[in-house]
């Protein structure tokens, strides 16, 4: 089973959020997965200009590094993601990712994966943060685990704690997707999106071909 930790965090190795993706993923090792790390800030990831070329194409207009990392995600099994607060919410460089992911969340592409999220802030935030994460892995239609938030302004130590409860979330991550647990609110959400987005489609079938050949080949039209 391969397990992807992603952080969004621009500190590089000082990162307290890599200390927490790093848990998680040692957790999910220990549980037998196969594990990888993923700095985005160091990859070349440019904006979302809202072309539409992935809804009619399938494929992205820029060439730069988002490629390789779908692929990663999409080669997995589950994913840890990971961002500090900035201004309550995720960092940009792990938003521009998320934004070039619509066609993802159309397509459902994060089916039958496991996910779960872990966030740092100074004083407040991190819940959110891990909310808005986990939130975002079930629209690509994936199944969320659960997250560990923990801020760390005015208690340098409660890093720590937080780290066990990160190594404990990697391998309850690693246990779900073995027995493939099941989340009926989660799955109440998936259908109700497909029983929504299929008026979507129908009604930009021809500017959003690829989409659509896709939901016809996956039997959802
Ligand atoms: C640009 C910026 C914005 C931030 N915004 C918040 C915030 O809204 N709330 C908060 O509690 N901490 C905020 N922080 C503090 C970080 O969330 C906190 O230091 C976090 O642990 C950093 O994680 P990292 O070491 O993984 O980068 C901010 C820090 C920066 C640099």
């Amino acid at each position: 089973m391969k397990i992807l930790g992603i952080n969004g965090s621009p500190k590089g190795a000082k990162s307290q959020t890599l200390r927490l993706v790093k848990a998680a993923l040692d957790g999910a090792r220990k549980a037998g997965a196969e594990i990888e790390l993923v700095d985005v800030c160091k990859l070349n990831i440019r904006y979302c200009i809202a072309c539409g070329a992935c809804y009619l194409k399938g494929t992205c207009i820029h060439d730069d590094d988002f490629h390789t990392l779908l692929e990663k995600m999409i080669a997995s099994e589950g994913m840890i993601w990971g961002s500090p607060v900035y201004i309550d919410s995720v960092t940009a460089q792990l938003k521009t990712v998320i934004d070039r992911m619509a066609d993802t969340i159309h397509c459902q592409l994060f089916l039958g994966k496991y996910g779960c999220a872990v966030s740092t802030s100074g004083s407040s935030g991190e819940k959110v943060v891990v909310e808005y994460l986990n939130r975002t892995f079930i629209k690509f239609g994936g199944s969320a685990v659960g997250g560990v938030g923990v801020a760390i302004g005015q208690d340098p130590h409660a890093i720590y704690a937080a780290e066990k409860k990160a190594h404990d979330l990697g391998k309850m991550l690693v246990e779900a997707r073995r027995t493939k647990r099941h989340y009926p609110e989660q799955e109440a959400y998936r259908l109700m999106f497909r029983a929504r987005f299929k008026y979507v489609l129908e009604a930009h079938k021809e500017e959003w071909a690829s989409e659509y050949r896709y939901w016809k080949n996956a039997g959802w039209l």
